[in-house]
């Protein structure tokens, strides 16, 4: 046997071992949709000496405000009554649905939609996604997680462990990409639902977030990760999340078409009259050709190219051939899929155990701006990544860098009002800034 065969054999083996504990680590918990307690209703947490206190506790480990936040601030509180307004009627109607407020293909992200048998006394499907659509059904750990209970005690008993940032984005982006258990396609979309976007930990901060990282937080919850963290994280398990859809049955059971929700919106929602074809865009597509949404998936490579190089190159090659294969076959497609869904789950475990350095953020910085100058972002929802991305590890450069607020302040400020401009989104501003964003950064090094 030849040294270099061996060596592979060795190197398979040990990727199987360490694939083996990187899911062990990861044994995923099940989610509260499908966790087996009876979820009791967010008025069961919502007392003035739980969690409902107007005002942050100073002498508690957790603020105690967290329902009076959620119920003013959180849109989350909001998302059953969605299903009532003009809009929701509208978008049921559309579909042939006669009351959005009773559909399962609503509930199932605006409510905390669990089977009959596991609604509790005052669980409530008005109260749209509760407390425990995120936090899991109390019913064994409600007493114990205020008479002593470990955090790891808690979660035996239940409670989803949102501080872990997997377990977080799993949950999440069921409801906000659509998953098998929680549906939704351009059928949805076309009667008038709007698209869909996630980025982890922007989105942990402007729910708003009701917790405070504090050395007790960080003591009770080791599995907390900082925001620059988070966004990787977050950016793995979305494009995970995506070619599961295209490895699974909603992709192809639309008859003649794929599914179009995979596809990237504005590749045929743009104005005709507006040529905006550009080589740059979508990578080995030509004119004419709709392109995947690639946003996660272009997102994952920058965090893979500079943080575990080899996979990351592996990846760049698996993505062209994504989009190559998507203007051939289905079973093609999800040959291509499948190559980068096993490089995205071999590299989660050791991404998660990263701290990344200055020169790292710096580094992920540049290639994110790389990307957008490339034509990678003349779709918008790569825009509005971009901006995610770069808010996110310019956060994390000041807080655990010492970098000062001022350093890419401008630049960051007019990302965000070139994705802020919405339906006038226009790619020259977002280049623009990122070139100053490039060269603010290239100082910093
Ligand atoms: C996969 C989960 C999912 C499904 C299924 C779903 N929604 Fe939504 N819906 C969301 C999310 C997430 C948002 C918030 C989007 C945002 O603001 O980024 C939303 C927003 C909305 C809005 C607000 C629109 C606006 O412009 O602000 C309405 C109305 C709505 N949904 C109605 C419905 C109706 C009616 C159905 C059933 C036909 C439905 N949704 C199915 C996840 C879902
Ligand atoms: C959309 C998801 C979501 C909903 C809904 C939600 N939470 Fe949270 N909650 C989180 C996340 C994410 C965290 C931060 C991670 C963690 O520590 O668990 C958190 C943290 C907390 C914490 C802080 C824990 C600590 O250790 O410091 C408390 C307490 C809490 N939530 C209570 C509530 C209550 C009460 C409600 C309902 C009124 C609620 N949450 C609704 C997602 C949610
Ligand atoms: C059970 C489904 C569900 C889960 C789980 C869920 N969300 Fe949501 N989320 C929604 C819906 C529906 C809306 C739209 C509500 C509205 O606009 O009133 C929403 C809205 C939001 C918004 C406001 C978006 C905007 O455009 O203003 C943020 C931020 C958010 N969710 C973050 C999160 C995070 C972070 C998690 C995971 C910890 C999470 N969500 C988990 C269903 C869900
Ligand atoms: C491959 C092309 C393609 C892609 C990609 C695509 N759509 Fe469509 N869309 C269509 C077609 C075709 C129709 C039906 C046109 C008609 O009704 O005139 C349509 C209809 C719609 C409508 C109804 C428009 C109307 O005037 O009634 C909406 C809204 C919509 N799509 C949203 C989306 C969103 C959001 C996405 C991305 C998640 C998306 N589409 C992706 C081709 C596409």
């Amino acid at each position: 046997m030849h040294a270099s065969s061996l060596f592979r054999q060795l190197g398979f083996c040990g990727l199987v071992a360490f694939g083996l504990l990187g899911a062990m680590a990861h044994a995923a918990p099940p989610m509260p949709f499908e966790d087996q307690w009876q979820h009791i209703g967010v008025a069961t947490c919502a007392g003035s000496n739980c969690h409902g206190s107007q005002r942050p506790f100073d002498d508690s480990p957790v603020l105690q405000n967290e329902y009076f936040l959620w119920q003013r601030d959180d849109a989350h509180s909001n998302a059953y009554k969605l299903l009532l307004t003009p809009d929701g009627k509208r978008i049921a109607a559309n579909l042939g649905i006669k009351d959005a407020a009773s559909a399962p293909e609503c509930l199932t992200c605006h409510t905390d939609y669990v089977p009959a048998n596991l609604r509790g006394r005052r669980y409530s499907m008005t109260e749209g996604v509760g407390c425990e659509a995120c936090h899991g059904g109390a019913q064994e750990w409600l007493g114990p997680h205020v008479s002593g209970n470990t955090h790891a005690q808690n979660v035996a008993q239940g409670l989803y462990p949102l501080e872990d940032p997997v377990a977080r984005a799993r949950l999440c982006l069921h409801c906000h990409m659509g998953t098998k258990d929680k549906p939704i396609d351009h059928r949805i979309m076309g009667a008038g639902h709007p698209p869909l976007e996630f980025e982890l930990d922007t989105f942990t901060n402007i729910q708003p977030a009701h917790f405070r990282v504090d050395a007790d937080y960080r003591q009770r919850k080791p599995a907390y990760a900082p925001g620059a963290k988070v966004w990787a994280i977050g950016q793995l398990l979305a494009a995970e999340t995506f070619l599961d859809g295209l490895l699974g049955d909603r992709f192809t059971d639309r008859g003649m078409f794929p599914e179009l929700v995979f596809f990237d919106c504005n590749a045929c929602h743009h104005p005709m009259q507006a040529p905006r074809w550009s080589a740059g865009t979508g990578g080995p597509l030509g004119p004419g050709e709709p392109r995947l949404a690639d946003a996660y998936l272009v997102m994952t490579g920058v965090v893979l190219n500079t943080l575990q190089p080899d996979a990351g190159a592996r990846w760049t090659a698996a993505l062209a051939d994504l989009h190559r294969a998507s203007m051939q076959s289905v079973a093609k497609t999800r040959e291509a899929a499948k190559t980068l869904r096993d490089i995205a789950s071999a590299t989660l475990p050791q991404i998660g155990k990263l701290t990344l350095s200055k020169a790292q953020a710096l580094e992920l910085i540049d290639r994110i701006a790389a990307a957008g100058l490339e034509g990678k972002a003349g779709d918008y929802t790569a825009a509005k990544q971009i901006y995610y991305a770069s808010d996110a590890l310019f956060y994390y450069l000041r807080q655990d860098h010492g970098v000062p607020a001022s350093a890419l302040q401008g630049p960051i400020d007019e990302l965000f009002a070139a994705v802020d401009a919405g339906q006038s989104y226009n790619p020259d501003s977002l280049r623009s800034a990122l070139r100053k964003l490039r060269s603010g950064a290239q100082q910093l090094r």
